[in-house]
């Protein structure tokens, strides 16, 4: 891979080194952090302090006391972690690396569209920019989603945003009628139900799980329904011994690991190329992850208004997660 490339990290590595143990000494020298979401690619889970969803990151990030957070996972998840803990150094290996959801709701058009439905309560999916966190007034995430629409007054009016497959889903469970705002995920959009169909009839002593991120006709099929914590601990605690997952695939390397003797077969998504990758958690490698620390940069950046906006509706969703013991 020609780091050159990616424009702004023009450092050649020595072949030679070890970034696993260069890494390491990293981190010690510069009392850094390594936060990875599971999307990432493995060598990149392996060296991390911290591996999870984006709940279980924007918690650590708000309580480490390293002075360096590098922060492997996609945009926003980084961001976050500056809203809540502003004095800390935050680098990413690619600045680049950004998310189809966040891109779907445009800052000025869900203004617009907010300002249309001045009525509703706003809550949105932790995967958008901090523009919109700070159009916001309860943040959410996959993983506390329904206790965060749970907790807003029966007769209140909510949007719900950018995600509309979620937004769906946590209608359904709590009953609760949202506007959804018309966003959604690549790499969530592209499983093949006809070909989710096929691999559970041929593997019917598979559980079929799924992420709240996939469209409806595949959510309706799936034996368990989570957020990518919710669907590793489920595959960890079930006495099924296979599992067919709809997820972006890096998840399947934390399954793996915590339960070898189980079979992960990754669903399949309607392309020829039948990888499930997000193309932006991809572009993080550790070769850019081990420049980043060395060098300090890409660092995150963020104006202080706008980060004391946005972290309003992120401390109510850590404080009713914290409620839910989440
Ligand atoms: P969670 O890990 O919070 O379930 O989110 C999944 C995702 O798509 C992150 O981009
Ligand atoms: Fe965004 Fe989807 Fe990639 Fe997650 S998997 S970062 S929601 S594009």
């Amino acid at each position: 891979m020609d780091l050159k490339k990616s424009g702004y990290l023009d450092y050649e590595i020595d072949p030679t080194l070890d970034l696993f143990e260069e890494i390491e000494k990293i981190k010690k020298e510069k009392n850094a952090i390594i936060l990875a979401h599971y999307y990432q690619d493995a060598d990149i889970q392996d060296v991390a302090d911290y591996i999870g969803d984006s709940l279980g990151l924007a918690q650590q990030a708000e309580k480490t006391e390293a002075s360096m957070i590098a922060f492997a996972g996609v945009h926003f998840m980084a961001e976050t972690a500056k809203i809540l803990n502003p004095g800390k150094k935050v680098v990413l290996p690619d600045l680049r690396a950004g998310c189809s959801l966040s891109d779907s709701c445009p800052p000025d058009k869900f203004s617009a569209f907010k300002t249309r439905h001045p009525d509703h309560v706003v809550i949105s999916y932790i995967n958008c920019s901090a523009e919109i966190k700070a159009l916001s007034d309860i943040i959410c995430t996959s993983t506390n989603a329904i206790a965060i629409v749970n907790s807003v007054p029966k007769d209140k009016k909510i949007i719900f945003a950018p995600d509309k497959n979620l937004g769906r889903y946590v209608m359904e469970k709590t009953g609760r009628e949202m506007l959804l705002w018309e966003g959604a995920c690549m790499v969530h959009e592209i499983f093949s139900l006809e070909k989710i169909i096929q691999l559970k009839n041929r593997h019917p002593e598979a559980d079929f799980i799924a992420h709240p991120e996939c469209e409806e006709p595949v959510l309706k099929m799936a034996d368990f329904i989570g957020s990518t914590t919710g669907l590793l601990n489920y595959t960890k605690k079930s006495p099924k011994n296979a599992f067919i997952v709809a997820t972006e695939a890096g998840i399947l390397h934390q399954m793996s690991k915590a339960s070898p003797q189980k079979t992960f077969i990754p669903a399949p998504p309607d392309n020829l190329c039948a990888c499930n990758d997000c193309p932006h958690m991809k572009l993080n490698t550790l070769e850019k992850l081990y420049l980043c620390m060395k060098y300090e940069k890409p660092e995150l950046e963020m104006n202080e208004e706008l980060r004391l906006r946005a972290l309003k509706p992120i401390q109510k969703m850590l404080e009713i997660s914290r409620q839910h013991g989440l």
